[in-house]
């Protein structure tokens, strides 16, 4: 089958404990974090959605983000030249950002798209509660979602790399695969403490 598709699957199946429940039924504005996610990917140029998780029209989670994940690319269609992971927990990932993930993408020269900023903090390598060093800031960033991949790769990914990881593109890093950052958005904020909710509330 011609791939020519961008597809993208959103993680709602997580158990949020620590914001101390789930999260991805909250209501923004009257509308589920989930769905607000979701539209914005339709809205940024994405041809169809995988939602994960216990919502209208989702695939079963899995154990694991990653084994969501997994869930949601069995569904995904053949026709899908580029697949976008994002987190229903960052519903507020404009349709800007989706566009520009997927605009990295079509250039065709590496196997991941990540958002990235830059670290606000100064960062510490530890051991327990003893500083080891200053980490040179400069060559750190936060990385957030819709992450985009070509689709062959991805799949391929989850299928080689078992062990636990937090985001697809480590996937990618493991099985040897080429990563680039492009710049993210301060207010692309993910819910995972209850306080962040009034972070994003401000975002839509
Ligand atoms: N997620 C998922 N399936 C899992 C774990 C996580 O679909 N087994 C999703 C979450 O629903 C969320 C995203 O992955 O949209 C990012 O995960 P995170 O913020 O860690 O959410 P939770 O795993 O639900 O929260 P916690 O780690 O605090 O339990
Ligand atoms: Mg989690």
């Amino acid at each position: 089958m011609e791939q020519t598709e961008t597809w993208a699957v959103v993680v709602a199946a997580g158990s949020g404990s620590r914001f101390g429940g789930p999260k991805h039924a909250l209501l923004l504005g009257g509308v589920p974090l989930w769905s607000i996610a979701r539209d914005r990917l339709l809205a940024g140029g994405v041809d169809g959605v995988v939602v994960v998780g216990d919502v209208e029209g989702g695939v079963p989670g899995g154990r694991r983000r990653q084994d969501s994940v997994s869930n949601g690319l069995a569904v995904v269609p053949d026709c899908a030249q580029w697949i976008l992971v994002h987190d229903a927990a960052r519903p507020v990932a404009s349709a800007d950002l989706v566009g520009r993930v997927i605009s990295r993408l079509q250039e065709g020269d590496m196997d991941g798209v990540v958002p990235a900023v830059p670290t606000r903090d100064t960062m510490k390598q530890v051991d327990g509660d003893l500083v080891i060093a200053t980490v040179d800031r400069a060559a750190l960033v936060a990385v957030q979602t819709p992450q985009g991949f070509g689709a062959a790769a991805l799949r391929r990914a989850h299928k080689l790399v078992g062990v636990d990881v937090t985001d697809d593109s480590q996937m990618i890093e493991l099985s040897g695969g080429a990563v680039v950052i492009i710049p993210g958005e301060p207010e692309n904020v993910k819910v995972t403490f209850p306080g962040d909710l009034a972070r994003i509330t401000g975002a839509l």
